[in-house]
């Protein structure tokens, strides 16, 4: 039997308005204080800059605010102990499928990203032993091959988009790494699958008003479009794989073959969906987290100097192991990376809808509202983390780290719903950072000032233009993979 998965939304935007309001005005308690008037310039303001307008309402009113975002109320919860209520003590109060994210339904049906309750639970025992060791171990060779391939690209004196340039790079390594799929096949090659998650998730960036609109023309129907067209992909490796059974590592296999604990399989369409799921969160975030740790590398040199005298003397020009990367053994790396992910966590809010009434530090929250728990504000608070606009690896040395609150620091979320791919996501991270640190030194065009999109992630604006420079002591081109 397959398992049974949630009802189907209703993705007619007027009738999930209705329920909203009617939800709102059903509240058993009042919605904590914040600005509740209707206002299309704070919506703007919200869609285009949400990191300010947070850090100040957690100014004038507190860890605990509304805001009335397009039609409805949202309650904002920010800071460690708001993050650790949401995420860990009080986790089964919320649920992720009605929160604010909820149109990424469209595009990605019922993976484990929009999923609650017993359906999330079951789903996600089934693919965590894709995630276990020996797999991430086995995904290196294919990642580091797929690196090597792509720095082919990088020539000195030349200029690139290092997104886009990531972002090609990690979906590839997402196909073959996680699902087997060889890039290079005639299916995969004749779509542009980084071009068509770029178009679906725009979606996001377009103007509030805009997303209610459905039609051909319209960000929704662009979205469910590109994902028609990624679904070709995913659907004909499906029916390959169930037609010649053939099986690898990859969590393809595993979803095909899962079982849970009654016997219960995965349908096709179930299969889809993890798919989905994976492969957008796979690339997305990994992309945004490359691409902010070289541009903040860029403006402080002397950190991105340090960094490559530690792979002189740790990796002494070799490639790095496995275990070296799977473990992060280059300790001043991976302050780079934690501080990227502090001042830049791309899955910067975490969107969840009240179950039941509640109450937070004396704040009362009601039934069904919208509540966010906020990563990237809550990293920028200043009694959290001093100074919060400076880049400050040293920030996350060994005693520094141990002596955070619990739940200041949650770039992959916490509890139950942790980021499954949060050791592949930082192990591929590093694997790409390591070797372009290896042979190359990027800086900014003078005049490129960075600005922030949300797309649901957040990434730069319009890319991210470098300079390649080669690296004085860089190594010869040809590295031995060591064991
Ligand atoms: C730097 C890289 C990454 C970051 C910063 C990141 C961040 C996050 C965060 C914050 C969440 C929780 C969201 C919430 O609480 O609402 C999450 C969930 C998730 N992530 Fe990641 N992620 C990364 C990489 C990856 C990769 C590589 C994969 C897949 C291979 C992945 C798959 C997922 C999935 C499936 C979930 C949903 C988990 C659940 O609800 O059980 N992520 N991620």
């Amino acid at each position: 039997m397959a398992l049974i998965g949630p009802p189907a939304l209703n993705t007619n935007p007027f009738v999930a308005l209705l329920n909203d309001f009617r939800d709102e005005r059903a509240a058993s308690v009042p919605f904590p204080p914040g600005e509740t008037r209707f206002s299309m310039a704070r919506t703007r303001r919200f869609a285009k800059e949400p990191l300010p307008m947070l850090i100040e309402a957690y100014e004038r009113f507190g860890p605990v605010f509304t805001l009335r975002v397009f039609h409805g109320n949202v309650v904002f919860m920010l800071g460690p102990a708001a993050n650790h209520y949401i995420l860990v003590s009080h986790a089964s109060n919320f649920l992720w499928r009605d929160g604010h994210f909820r149109e990424l339904i469209g595009l990605m049906g019922d993976g484990l990203l929009t999923i609650d309750g017993d359906f999330h639970r079951r789903s996600r025992r089934i693919m965590l032993p894709a995630f276990h060791h020996e797999h991430l171990v086995a995904s290196v060779e294919a990642m580091l091959e797929e690196i090597g391939q792509a720095l082919e690209e990088l020539k000195p004196e030349a200029q690139i988009d290092l997104y886009y340039w990531t972002r090609r790079l990690a979906l590839r390594v997402a196909m073959r790494a996680l699902f087997g799929v060889d890039p290079d096949s005639e299916r995969a090659r004749s779509i542009d699958a980084a071009g068509l998650f770029e178009q679906a998730l725009s979606y996001y960036s377009s103007d509030y008003v805009l997303r209610i609109l459905r039609g051909p023309f319209t960000p929704w129907g662009r979205m469910l479009r590109a994902g028609r067209k990624l679904d070709r992909l995913i659907y004909s490796q499906i029916s390959h794989r169930r037609r010649t059974g053939e099986r690898g590592q990859d969590i393809l296999s595993l979803l095909l073959d899962a079982h849970d604990e009654d016997g219960n399989t995965l349908t096709d369409v179930q299969v889809r969906d993890e798919v989905m799921t994976l492969l957008f969160a796979g690339h997305d975030t990994t992309t945004s987290t490359v691409s902010f740790m070289f541009y903040e590398l860029a403006r402080q040199p002397e950190i991105a100097a340090r960094l490559q005298s530690e792979q002189d003397t740790q990796l002494a020009h070799r490639q790095p192991t496995p275990s070296q990367l799977i473990s992060g053994e280059l300790p001043e790396l991976e302050m780079v990376l934690e501080e990227t992910l502090r001042k830049y966590p791309p899955a910067w809010v975490g969107p969840r809808r009240s179950i039941e009434p509640f109450e937070f530090e004396g704040y009362r929250v009601p039934e069904r509202a919208f509540v966010n728990y906020s990563s990237w504000a809550s990293h920028h608070l200043p009694d959290v983390f001093p100074e919060p606009e400076a880049f400050r690896p040293e920030r996350f040395t060994p005693e520094a780290r141990a002596a955070m609150p619990k739940g200041a620091y949650v770039p992959f979320g916490a509890g139950s719903r942790t980021c499954i791919g949060m050791r592949f996501g930082q192990l591929e991270v590093r694997a790409i950072a390591t070797l372009i640190l290896s042979r190359f030194t990027l800086s900014l065009p003078a005049d490129f000032r960075l600005e922030i999109r949300q797309m649901p992630t957040i990434s730069p604006r319009r890319g991210l233009p470098m300079l390649i420079g080669a690296r004085a002591s860089a190594p010869p081109a040809e590295v031995s993979a060591a064991a």
